[in-house]
């Protein structure tokens, strides 16, 4: 069974109190539920981490050498700033999918730049909770 490991980074858990008109009114356990389920009906393995912090993100992408088969993250606002992020995942070179829930191409000019496509296979962007079930199904 394909183990994927699936990363969301800072203020994730704040989902269903921070800015709804954007992120929507589910929670973050909604979402980990979200992907638990549809991990399971694909057949695929999950891990779910979240963190507020670049430097736990970098030893979690870290320890998946080896362990997983790809990662989806959701680096949150270190998409826009994180080289380290970036460099971990290169280091590791697993396959990645970047998600984010809400469409960054149609925001703040500062969120239309992402580090992190520069090494992701696939970023899927604008299609909330959706987009993390689209992003195992490239795992398939
Ligand atoms: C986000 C978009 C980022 O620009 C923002 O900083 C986030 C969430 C998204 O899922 O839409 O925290 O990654």
């Amino acid at each position: 069974m394909k183990k994927i490991l699936v990363i969301n980074g800072p203020n994730l858990n704040f989902l269903g109190i921070r800015e709804p008109a954007i992120y929507g009114n589910n929670t973050y356990a909604a979402l980990e539920d979200t992907i638990q389920k549809a991990a399971t009906s694909m057949g695929l393995e999950v891990e779910i981490y979240q963190s507020n912090h670049e430097g736990c993100i970098v030893d979690k992408i870290q320890e998946a050498y080896n362990r997983f088969d790809g990662i989806i993250i959701n680096p949150a606002a270190y998409t826009h700033t994180s080289i380290a992020i970036l460099d971990a995942l290169k280091a590791v070179g697993l396959p990645t999918v970047e998600v984010h829930l809400s469409d960054i191409n149609c925001r703040e000019e500062f969120r239309k730049f992402s580090y992190i496509s520069l090494y992701a296979a696939k970023t899927i962007c604008g299609k909330g909770f959706d987009g993390y079930t689209e992003a195992l199904k490239f795992f398939l």
